[in-house]
């Protein structure tokens, strides 16, 4: 384990294991769709990567990358668009990958933001869920777990930038963040 991590949250070996149960599931319930899986830059790298790969029929990726105005200055909800889409989703049915949902501003806005462009339908599946953060009504459609208000990091995550390459979610240790 990283010296800075105190505790294993979700291991290689169930995230692992949840990823191909939802690849599965998935691939059930898109049969036919040719859906297009959107990937939410950084932090959903690792989990759209590694859920792809567990896809068994055709699909599209693109991915786009947000930026909400600083956490603490979030409850308006509004989020700046940094990279849009490549591609146009009328008509299509869109999956948002995410790898965290917190608040749930970033996912309701999305949610909102691209059922405006007439897709087929809106989707999202969240590896993790910190359900009681949640300051909006939003459950995601797909979830792998849930997770306590911790100070997670890895697979996708990150602090200042660093740890998003753990192959494993963990906490961080507090003595990492808080500087006296
Ligand atoms: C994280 C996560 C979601 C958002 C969830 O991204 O990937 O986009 O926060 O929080 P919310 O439910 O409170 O809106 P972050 O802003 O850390 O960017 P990153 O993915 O580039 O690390």
């Amino acid at each position: 384990m990283h010296q800075d991590i105190e505790e294993i949250l979700v291991s290689e070996d169930e995230l692992k294991q949840k990823i191909k149960q939802l690849g599965e599931q998935l691939s059930k319930d898109y049969e036919g769709l040719n859906p297009l899986f959107i990937g939410i830059l950084k932090g959903a790298v690792p989990f759209m990567s590694d859920l792809v790969r567990q896809i068994h029929i055709p699909i599209e990726i693109d991915f786009m990358s947000v930026s909400s105005y600083g956490k603490a200055a979030s409850s308006s909800g509004v989020v700046r668009i940094l990279k849009d889409l490549d591609t146009s989703i009328t008509g299509r049915h869109v999956l948002i990958v995410e790898d965290i949902v917190d608040t749930g501003l970033t996912l309701s806005y999305l949610v909102k933001l691209l059922e405006g462009r007439s897709p087929a339908s809106v989707k999202t599946i969240v590896l993790l869920d910190k359900k009681s953060c949640r300051t909006v009504d939003f459950e995601p459609d797909y979830q792998g777990f849930v997770v306590p208000n911790k100070f997670a990091v890895g697979y996708g995550m990150d602090y200042a930038e660093r740890y998003r390459n753990l192959p494993y979610v963990g906490v961080l240790k507090k003595e990492v963040y808080h500087v006296s």
